[in-house]
Protein backbone atom coordinates (compact mmCIF):
# COMPACT_ATOMS: atom_id res chain seq x y z
CA UNK A 1 0.00 0.00 0.00
CA UNK A 2 1.33 3.67 -1.06
CA UNK A 3 -0.47 5.47 1.70
CA UNK A 4 -0.80 4.61 5.54
CA UNK A 5 -0.34 1.47 7.22
CA UNK A 6 -2.24 -1.54 6.21
CA UNK A 7 -5.66 -1.41 7.95
CA UNK A 8 -5.13 -4.33 10.65
CA UNK A 9 -8.14 -6.70 11.54
CA UNK A 10 -8.10 -7.43 15.78
CA UNK A 11 -9.48 -10.75 17.29
CA UNK A 12 -12.50 -9.58 19.17
CA UNK A 13 -13.81 -12.97 21.68
CA UNK A 14 -16.97 -11.48 23.80
CA UNK A 15 -17.27 -13.90 26.41
CA UNK A 16 -19.72 -14.10 28.63
CA UNK A 17 -17.67 -13.56 31.47
CA UNK A 18 -15.09 -10.93 29.63
CA UNK A 19 -14.22 -8.98 26.39
CA UNK A 20 -10.65 -10.08 25.16
CA UNK A 21 -8.98 -8.20 21.94
CA UNK A 22 -5.90 -8.98 20.08
CA UNK A 23 -3.91 -7.85 17.23
CA UNK A 24 -1.29 -9.48 15.36
CA UNK A 25 0.80 -7.97 12.31
CA UNK A 26 3.04 -9.97 9.72
CA UNK A 27 1.80 -13.48 8.41
CA UNK A 28 2.09 -16.83 9.73
CA UNK A 29 5.19 -18.41 10.63
CA UNK A 30 6.73 -14.28 11.36
CA UNK A 31 3.35 -13.30 13.61
CA UNK A 32 4.00 -10.48 16.30
CA UNK A 33 2.01 -8.90 19.28
CA UNK A 34 0.90 -5.84 18.73
CA UNK A 35 -1.50 -5.60 21.56
CA UNK A 36 -4.03 -7.28 23.65
CA UNK A 37 -6.40 -6.10 25.90
CA UNK A 38 -8.74 -7.91 28.67
CA UNK A 39 -11.54 -5.96 30.66
CA UNK A 40 -14.07 -8.02 32.78
CA UNK A 41 -17.94 -7.36 32.05
CA UNK A 42 -20.49 -7.24 34.88
CA UNK A 43 -22.68 -10.13 35.91
CA UNK A 44 -25.51 -11.41 33.69
CA UNK A 45 -24.61 -8.93 30.59
CA UNK A 46 -24.49 -12.19 28.20
CA UNK A 47 -26.83 -14.97 29.75
CA UNK A 48 -27.15 -17.83 27.50
CA UNK A 49 -25.07 -16.60 24.65
CA UNK A 50 -27.62 -13.94 24.06
CA UNK A 51 -26.25 -9.92 24.96
CA UNK A 52 -28.63 -8.58 26.99
CA UNK A 53 -26.77 -4.90 27.89
CA UNK A 54 -26.27 -4.26 24.39
CA UNK A 55 -24.91 -0.39 25.72
CA UNK A 56 -22.82 -2.04 28.34
CA UNK A 57 -20.94 -4.76 26.02
CA UNK A 58 -20.44 -2.09 23.32
CA UNK A 59 -18.76 0.54 26.53
CA UNK A 60 -16.44 -2.64 27.48
CA UNK A 61 -15.79 -3.38 23.86
CA UNK A 62 -14.82 0.82 23.58
CA UNK A 63 -12.91 0.76 26.63
CA UNK A 64 -10.67 -2.38 25.74
CA UNK A 65 -9.73 -0.41 22.70
CA UNK A 66 -8.60 2.67 24.00
CA UNK A 67 -6.96 1.53 27.16
CA UNK A 68 -4.87 -1.36 25.62
CA UNK A 69 -3.94 1.00 22.33
CA UNK A 70 -6.15 -1.36 20.25
CA UNK A 71 -6.40 0.65 16.74
CA UNK A 72 -7.99 -1.71 14.52
CA UNK A 73 -11.38 -0.77 12.92
CA UNK A 74 -12.64 -4.23 12.08
CA UNK A 75 -12.74 -7.32 14.17
CA UNK A 76 -13.28 -10.48 13.75
CA UNK A 77 -15.84 -11.59 16.65
CA UNK A 78 -16.66 -15.90 17.37
CA UNK A 79 -20.02 -16.92 18.60
CA UNK A 80 -19.82 -20.73 20.16
CA UNK A 81 -22.64 -22.29 22.69
CA UNK A 82 -26.02 -23.49 22.57
CA UNK A 83 -27.02 -21.74 18.84
CA UNK A 84 -24.13 -22.75 17.45
CA UNK A 85 -24.36 -26.56 15.18
CA UNK A 86 -20.89 -27.78 14.16
CA UNK A 87 -21.68 -31.36 12.19
CA UNK A 88 -19.38 -33.57 10.14
CA UNK A 89 -21.55 -34.78 7.55
CA UNK A 90 -21.12 -38.18 4.79
CA UNK A 91 -21.70 -36.85 1.58
CA UNK A 92 -21.56 -39.00 -1.84
CA UNK A 93 -19.17 -37.95 -3.79
CA UNK A 94 -19.66 -34.94 -5.73
CA UNK A 95 -17.97 -31.49 -6.97
CA UNK A 96 -17.84 -28.30 -5.03
CA UNK A 97 -20.28 -26.67 -7.80
CA UNK A 98 -22.48 -29.85 -6.82
CA UNK A 99 -22.02 -29.41 -3.25
CA UNK A 100 -23.23 -25.50 -3.57
CA UNK A 101 -26.33 -26.21 -5.52
CA UNK A 102 -27.42 -29.13 -2.71
CA UNK A 103 -25.65 -27.95 0.49
CA UNK A 104 -29.05 -26.69 2.37
CA UNK A 105 -31.37 -29.63 1.45
CA UNK A 106 -28.24 -32.27 2.68
CA UNK A 107 -27.68 -29.76 5.84
CA UNK A 108 -31.49 -29.57 6.46
CA UNK A 109 -31.60 -32.72 8.30
CA UNK A 110 -28.56 -32.44 10.91
CA UNK A 111 -29.69 -28.51 11.73
CA UNK A 112 -32.87 -28.49 14.51
CA UNK A 113 -33.75 -24.82 13.04
CA UNK A 114 -35.21 -23.53 10.23
CA UNK A 115 -32.47 -22.81 7.27
CA UNK A 116 -33.79 -19.69 7.24
CA UNK A 117 -33.12 -18.78 10.51
CA UNK A 118 -29.60 -19.48 10.80
CA UNK A 119 -26.38 -18.58 8.52
CA UNK A 120 -24.65 -21.35 7.34
CA UNK A 121 -21.42 -21.82 6.09
CA UNK A 122 -19.63 -25.10 4.90
CA UNK A 123 -16.21 -26.87 3.82
CA UNK A 124 -14.97 -30.04 2.55
CA UNK A 125 -12.56 -32.05 4.70
CA UNK A 126 -11.91 -34.73 2.44
CA UNK A 127 -13.12 -37.35 -0.48
CA UNK A 128 -12.36 -40.58 -0.54
CA UNK A 129 -13.71 -43.07 -3.33
CA UNK A 130 -16.59 -43.13 -2.35
CA UNK A 131 -17.32 -40.17 -0.02
CA UNK A 132 -17.08 -36.49 0.41
CA UNK A 133 -16.67 -35.18 3.85
CA UNK A 134 -18.15 -31.87 4.57
CA UNK A 135 -18.02 -29.90 7.47
CA UNK A 136 -21.10 -27.94 8.43
CA UNK A 137 -21.66 -24.78 10.52
CA UNK A 138 -24.83 -23.07 11.20
CA UNK A 139 -25.35 -20.37 14.19
CA UNK A 140 -28.99 -18.84 14.25
CA UNK A 141 -28.93 -15.72 12.60
CA UNK A 142 -30.33 -13.49 15.43
CA UNK A 143 -27.46 -14.18 17.25
CA UNK A 144 -25.18 -13.44 14.96
CA UNK A 145 -26.96 -9.85 14.58
CA UNK A 146 -26.81 -9.36 17.95
CA UNK A 147 -23.42 -9.97 18.14
CA UNK A 148 -23.17 -7.64 15.12
CA UNK A 149 -24.80 -4.64 16.78
CA UNK A 150 -23.09 -4.70 19.81
CA UNK A 151 -19.52 -4.56 18.28
CA UNK A 152 -21.02 -1.87 15.47
CA UNK A 153 -22.08 0.33 18.59
CA UNK A 154 -18.52 0.51 19.69
CA UNK A 155 -17.49 1.62 16.55
CA UNK A 156 -15.76 -1.47 15.08
CA UNK A 157 -17.12 -3.80 12.22
CA UNK A 158 -17.08 -7.27 12.21
CA UNK A 159 -15.98 -8.61 8.70
CA UNK A 160 -15.74 -12.09 9.85
CA UNK A 161 -18.36 -13.67 11.94
CA UNK A 162 -16.11 -17.03 12.88
CA UNK A 163 -16.60 -20.07 15.75
CA UNK A 164 -14.88 -19.87 18.68
CA UNK A 165 -14.30 -23.93 18.57
CA UNK A 166 -12.43 -23.06 15.20
CA UNK A 167 -10.96 -20.25 16.15
CA UNK A 168 -9.33 -22.24 19.08
CA UNK A 169 -8.15 -24.89 16.37
CA UNK A 170 -6.64 -22.06 14.36
CA UNK A 171 -4.53 -20.70 17.27
CA UNK A 172 -3.33 -24.64 17.63
CA UNK A 173 -2.51 -24.79 14.48
CA UNK A 174 -0.35 -21.90 13.91
CA UNK A 175 1.08 -22.06 17.12
CA UNK A 176 2.03 -25.82 17.40
CA UNK A 177 2.54 -26.66 13.38
CA UNK A 178 1.17 -30.16 14.51
CA UNK A 179 1.56 -32.88 12.04
CA UNK A 180 -1.46 -35.14 10.43
CA UNK A 181 -0.76 -37.93 12.63
CA UNK A 182 -1.18 -35.58 15.57
CA UNK A 183 -4.69 -36.18 17.35
CA UNK A 184 -5.30 -33.13 20.47
CA UNK A 185 -8.46 -32.77 21.91
CA UNK A 186 -8.69 -28.85 22.40
CA UNK A 187 -10.72 -27.94 25.38
CA UNK A 188 -11.64 -24.40 26.18
CA UNK A 189 -13.16 -23.83 29.79
CA UNK A 190 -14.81 -20.53 29.96
CA UNK A 191 -17.17 -18.98 32.32
CA UNK A 192 -20.61 -20.88 30.96
CA UNK A 193 -19.70 -22.91 27.81
CA UNK A 194 -16.70 -25.66 27.02
CA UNK A 195 -15.68 -25.90 23.63
CA UNK A 196 -14.23 -29.06 22.94
CA UNK A 197 -12.38 -29.95 19.44
CA UNK A 198 -10.76 -33.22 18.59
CA UNK A 199 -8.68 -32.23 15.82
CA UNK A 200 -6.14 -34.98 13.52
CA UNK A 201 -3.03 -32.43 12.26
CA UNK A 202 -5.20 -29.36 10.85
CA UNK A 203 -8.92 -31.12 10.85
CA UNK A 204 -11.64 -31.26 13.17
CA UNK A 205 -12.43 -34.61 13.40
CA UNK A 206 -15.27 -33.65 15.98
CA UNK A 207 -16.61 -30.18 17.58
CA UNK A 208 -19.24 -30.25 20.52
CA UNK A 209 -19.92 -27.08 22.95
CA UNK A 210 -21.11 -27.58 25.92
CA UNK A 211 -23.17 -25.54 28.69
CA UNK A 212 -20.60 -25.83 31.21
CA UNK A 213 -17.94 -23.58 32.65
CA UNK A 214 -16.18 -21.88 35.67
CA UNK A 215 -18.71 -19.86 36.67
CA UNK A 216 -20.97 -23.83 37.40
CA UNK A 217 -18.30 -24.05 40.36
CA UNK A 218 -18.78 -20.79 41.52
CA UNK A 219 -22.70 -20.92 41.51
CA UNK A 220 -22.35 -24.14 43.97
CA UNK A 221 -20.03 -22.76 46.31
CA UNK A 222 -22.21 -19.90 46.53
CA UNK A 223 -25.26 -21.59 46.59
CA UNK A 224 -23.98 -24.25 49.11
CA UNK A 225 -22.19 -22.09 51.80
CA UNK A 226 -24.31 -19.44 51.41
CA UNK A 227 -21.76 -16.77 49.86
CA UNK A 228 -22.11 -13.64 47.99
CA UNK A 229 -21.04 -14.43 44.00
CA UNK A 230 -17.53 -12.23 44.96
CA UNK A 231 -16.59 -14.14 48.00
CA UNK A 232 -17.39 -17.82 45.99
CA UNK A 233 -15.55 -16.16 42.97
CA UNK A 234 -12.68 -15.34 45.48
CA UNK A 235 -12.79 -19.15 47.60
CA UNK A 236 -12.65 -20.62 44.18
CA UNK A 237 -9.92 -18.68 42.54
CA UNK A 238 -8.05 -20.04 46.41
CA UNK A 239 -7.93 -16.84 48.10
CA UNK A 240 -8.62 -18.44 51.70
CA UNK A 241 -9.21 -15.12 53.56
CA UNK A 242 -12.13 -14.15 51.41
CA UNK A 243 -14.68 -15.65 53.68
CA UNK A 244 -13.79 -16.07 57.37
CA UNK A 245 -14.16 -19.49 59.28
CA UNK A 246 -14.51 -21.30 55.67
CA UNK A 247 -12.98 -24.56 56.09
CA UNK A 248 -10.73 -26.24 53.50
CA UNK A 249 -12.96 -29.75 54.01
CA UNK A 250 -16.28 -28.41 52.91
CA UNK A 251 -15.34 -26.71 49.71
CA UNK A 252 -13.65 -29.84 48.38
CA UNK A 253 -16.16 -32.25 47.55
CA UNK A 254 -18.17 -29.15 46.12
CA UNK A 255 -15.61 -28.81 43.75
CA UNK A 256 -14.92 -32.16 43.16
CA UNK A 257 -18.69 -32.55 41.87
CA UNK A 258 -18.78 -29.98 39.90
CA UNK A 259 -15.03 -31.46 38.01
CA UNK A 260 -17.07 -35.19 37.70
CA UNK A 261 -19.81 -33.38 35.16
CA UNK A 262 -16.84 -31.72 33.32
CA UNK A 263 -14.53 -34.79 33.03
CA UNK A 264 -18.15 -36.62 32.46
CA UNK A 265 -19.15 -34.21 29.26
CA UNK A 266 -15.80 -34.47 27.88
CA UNK A 267 -16.10 -38.41 28.20
CA UNK A 268 -19.36 -38.27 26.39
CA UNK A 269 -18.39 -36.02 23.86
CA UNK A 270 -15.23 -38.71 22.87
CA UNK A 271 -18.04 -41.25 22.66
CA UNK A 272 -20.37 -39.58 20.55
CA UNK A 273 -17.48 -38.87 18.37
CA UNK A 274 -16.67 -42.75 18.52
CA UNK A 275 -20.34 -43.13 17.44
CA UNK A 276 -20.02 -41.11 14.42
CA UNK A 277 -16.96 -42.52 12.93
CA UNK A 278 -16.37 -45.94 11.21
CA UNK A 279 -12.53 -44.91 11.79
CA UNK A 280 -11.22 -46.73 15.30
CA UNK A 281 -7.63 -46.24 14.64
CA UNK A 282 -7.72 -42.20 15.34
CA UNK A 283 -6.81 -42.64 19.42
CA UNK A 284 -6.65 -38.87 21.00
CA UNK A 285 -2.88 -38.49 22.39
CA UNK A 286 -3.72 -35.66 24.78
CA UNK A 287 -5.89 -32.83 25.46
CA UNK A 288 -4.72 -28.84 25.45
CA UNK A 289 -6.74 -27.03 28.04
CA UNK A 290 -7.13 -22.95 27.75
CA UNK A 291 -10.03 -20.95 29.10
CA UNK A 292 -10.49 -19.06 31.85
CA UNK A 293 -11.69 -22.04 34.14
CA UNK A 294 -8.78 -24.45 32.70
CA UNK A 295 -6.83 -21.94 35.95
CA UNK A 296 -8.92 -23.94 38.50
CA UNK A 297 -5.89 -25.59 40.82
CA UNK A 298 -5.88 -28.93 40.25
CA UNK A 299 -8.44 -29.32 37.41
CA UNK A 300 -5.98 -30.17 35.15
CA UNK A 301 -4.00 -33.04 37.09
CA UNK A 302 -7.84 -34.46 37.94
CA UNK A 303 -9.23 -34.59 34.23
CA UNK A 304 -5.82 -36.22 33.20
CA UNK A 305 -6.40 -38.58 35.89
CA UNK A 306 -10.38 -39.24 35.74
CA UNK A 307 -9.66 -39.61 31.59
CA UNK A 308 -6.53 -41.69 31.45
CA UNK A 309 -5.16 -38.92 28.84
CA UNK A 310 -2.01 -36.19 29.68
CA UNK A 311 -3.57 -32.83 29.96
CA UNK A 312 -1.56 -29.23 28.90
CA UNK A 313 -1.98 -26.03 28.63
CA UNK A 314 -2.11 -24.46 25.48
CA UNK A 315 -0.13 -21.91 24.98
CA UNK A 316 -1.29 -19.23 22.39
CA UNK A 317 1.70 -17.50 22.07
CA UNK A 318 3.83 -19.93 21.36
CA UNK A 319 4.91 -19.27 17.79
CA UNK A 320 4.33 -15.65 18.18
CA UNK A 321 7.18 -12.75 18.83
CA UNK A 322 5.88 -10.66 21.95
CA UNK A 323 8.45 -7.66 22.92
CA UNK A 324 8.43 -8.38 26.73
CA UNK A 325 9.28 -4.33 27.25
CA UNK A 326 5.65 -3.80 26.22
CA UNK A 327 3.86 -6.47 27.23
CA UNK A 328 4.83 -7.77 30.95
CA UNK A 329 5.39 -11.48 31.19
CA UNK A 330 4.51 -12.13 34.00
CA UNK A 331 1.19 -10.90 32.61
CA UNK A 332 1.10 -12.51 29.72
CA UNK A 333 1.47 -16.02 31.36
CA UNK A 334 -1.44 -14.85 34.03
CA UNK A 335 -4.00 -14.77 31.47
CA UNK A 336 -3.14 -16.76 29.16
CA UNK A 337 -5.10 -19.42 29.01
CA UNK A 338 -8.27 -16.43 28.63
CA UNK A 339 -6.69 -15.25 25.49
CA UNK A 340 -6.44 -18.66 22.98
CA UNK A 341 -9.96 -17.71 21.46
CA UNK A 342 -9.16 -14.26 20.88
CA UNK A 343 -5.90 -14.77 19.33
CA UNK A 344 -7.09 -17.17 17.01
CA UNK A 345 -9.97 -15.18 15.96
CA UNK A 346 -6.80 -12.64 15.28
CA UNK A 347 -4.86 -15.01 13.35
CA UNK A 348 -8.07 -14.92 10.35
CA UNK A 349 -7.45 -11.27 10.43
CA UNK A 350 -4.10 -11.80 9.14
CA UNK A 351 -4.39 -15.26 7.51
N1 LIG B 1 -7.42 -18.36 38.85
C1 LIG B 1 -8.60 -18.88 38.54
N2 LIG B 1 -9.05 -19.99 39.18
C2 LIG B 1 -10.24 -20.53 38.87
N3 LIG B 1 -11.08 -20.03 37.95
C3 LIG B 1 -10.70 -18.93 37.28
C4 LIG B 1 -9.44 -18.29 37.54
N4 LIG B 1 -9.34 -17.22 36.73
C5 LIG B 1 -10.48 -17.19 36.00
N5 LIG B 1 -11.29 -18.19 36.33
C6 LIG B 1 -12.64 -18.49 35.78
O1 LIG B 1 -12.58 -18.48 34.38
C7 LIG B 1 -13.86 -18.17 33.84
C8 LIG B 1 -13.71 -17.14 32.76
O2 LIG B 1 -12.96 -17.70 31.72
P1 LIG B 1 -13.03 -17.11 30.24
O3 LIG B 1 -12.57 -15.70 30.26
O4 LIG B 1 -12.29 -18.05 29.36
O5 LIG B 1 -14.59 -17.18 29.97
P2 LIG B 1 -15.49 -16.33 28.95
O6 LIG B 1 -14.83 -16.34 27.63
O7 LIG B 1 -15.78 -15.00 29.52
O8 LIG B 1 -16.83 -17.17 28.98
P3 LIG B 1 -17.59 -18.04 27.86
O9 LIG B 1 -16.61 -18.32 26.76
O10 LIG B 1 -18.02 -19.27 28.57
O11 LIG B 1 -18.73 -17.20 27.44
C9 LIG B 1 -14.69 -17.65 35.01
O12 LIG B 1 -15.61 -18.65 35.41
C10 LIG B 1 -13.65 -17.41 36.09
O13 LIG B 1 -14.16 -17.59 37.39
MG1 LIG C 1 -14.85 -17.70 26.01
Amino acid sequence: MLFGKKKSVAGLDIGSSSVKMVELDGKVGSLSLVSLGFENLPDNTIIDGQIMELNTVSDVIRNVCTNHNVSADNVVTGVSGHSVIIKNIVLPPMSQEELEESIDWHAEEHIPYDLADVSLDYQITGHTGDSTQVLIAACKRERIDNIKQAVQLAGKQPVVIDVDSFALQNCYEVNYQPDSSQVVTLLNIGASTMNVNIVKGNTSLFSRDITVGGSQFTDVLQRSLGLSYQQAEAVKRGVNTAVEGLEEKSIEPLMNNVTEIVAMEIQKTFDFYRATTEDNQTVVQKILISGGGSKLQGLAQDLSARLELPVEVLDPFRSIKVDTRRFDPDYLSEIMPEMAVAVGLAMRGVN
